[in-house]
């Protein structure tokens, strides 16, 4: 019987479990460069027994950003400083692919450099506020983005995700979820366009589709994951109703890519995510659904023994638990993810969780 103790071939690159580390933003760069410190790279070798990491959301463009201190991929030093992160987690037997967020309209000029604004698909403004250095402030209206603008941020992306393999990454997250600019051109209260990126359903999954096609020509689509939410509310995104008259679509158009994987953020129901599996011919990545705050627990292994995906992630718990896996192997007690130090700071809530023994 196949449990997510074995070990998994990840078209080509051998996971030593099928226990994944979600993607979690810590907010922890140094600015003003935006670069992961040594600190980080001792927080993501802790968790090298991981069968595989996926970082932190990181911004492939200057503009991408939108919270404090997040790292990016698109300058030398990131480059440079990416490297220690992924030589230390390599040096321990892991397995990292770096998540290439772009926030999108999710974001404040505050947190940008250079006068920057927000973009976004449509000049809709989303509800709700942002942290910043200065505290807590509204999202603004974000700056439509022409047609060039968005060849541009496709280029970006496939540029970050070179950018990533030169930095020693094994792969690249393009985050199409939880409401950043991928999600807001899927969504009908965010895409408010008439042009060939807005409007049908074939337009509003067309920057998905083609940031993943540039990312696989860049770095190969064995290297290329792909993360969804469907059916998501964060950050004020509002899917079509009929999720799988988006998401079919959606994933059989990437199917067409040949991917390494898809990550799925199970918002919606079993019966959507049993769906989009049987749409997906490659490697199918679950992050759970478990009601609101609940972090995903031991009962994420039963899926993919029971086959209703080929990887499980973990965002919370893997947060707390930097040996995750032998815990759960060993069915030991769990650390307690604490909230107060999930964004921010220093070493506490960072590298501070016991590992066993
Ligand atoms: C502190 C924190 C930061 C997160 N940052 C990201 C992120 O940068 N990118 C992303 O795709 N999801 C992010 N998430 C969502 C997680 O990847 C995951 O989907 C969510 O926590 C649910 O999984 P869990 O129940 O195992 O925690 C974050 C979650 C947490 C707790």
């Amino acid at each position: 019987m196949t449990t997510a103790f074995d070990a998994y071939d990840l078209a080509g690159t051998k996971l030593g479990n099928r226990i994944v580390m979600a993607p979690m933003t810590r907010s922890r760069a140094q600015e003003p460069e935006r670069i992961p410190t040594a600190l980080t790279a001792e927080y993501y070798a802790q968790r090298a027994s991981a069968g595989l990491i996926i970082t932190e959301g990181t911004q492939p463009s200057a503009v991408g950003q939108g919270y404090p201190n997040t790292p990016g991929l698109h300058s030398a030093e990131q480059v440079q400083a990416w490297r220690a992160v992924t030589d230390a987690v390599h040096a321990e037997g892991g397995v990292i692919f770096a998540q290439l967020m772009h926030t999108g309209r999710i974001g404040h000029p505050a947190l940008l450099p250079d006068g920057l604004v927000p973009v976004g698909p449509s000049a809709v403004r989303a509800e709700g506020r942002v942290f910043t250095h200065e505290g807590m402030l509204e999202f603004v209206t974000p700056r439509e983005l022409t047609e060039a603008d968005i060849l541009r941020t496709i280029q970006d992306f496939a540029d970050a995700a070179r950018n990533a393999i030169a930095a020693g990454f094994d792969g690249v997250e393009v985050h199409g979820a939880n409401g950043y600019l991928l999600h807001q051109f899927l969504a009908v209260n965010a895409n408010r366009r008439s042009d060939r990126w807005g409007g049908s359903v074939e337009n509003r999954i067309r920057l998905t589709v083609e940031v993943a096609r540039a990312v696989a020509s860049a770095v190969g689509s064995h290297r290329t994951g792909v993360r969804l939410s469907p059916g998501g509310r964060f950050n004020d995104v509002t899917d079509d109703a009929d999720l799988a008259g988006t998401y079919v679509p959606l994933v059989t158009a990437l199917a067409g890519l040949d991917l390494g994987y898809l990550h799925l953020v199970e918002k919606a129901d079993r019966e959507l995510t049993t769906r989009l599996r049987t749409a997906w011919p490659n490697t199918f990545l679950l992050n759970p659904g478990t009601g609101s705050d609940v972090p995903t627990g031991a009962n994420g292994l039963d899926l993919v023994r029971d086959g209703t995906a080929d990887l499980v992630s973990y965002g919370a718990l893997f947060l707390a638990n930097p040996d995750l896996p032998a815990r759960l192997a060993a069915g030991e007690p769990l650390n307690q993810p604490d909230r107060a130090t999930f964004y921010g700071g220093d070493a506490r809530g960072y590298t501070d969780y016991p590992a066993l023994g």
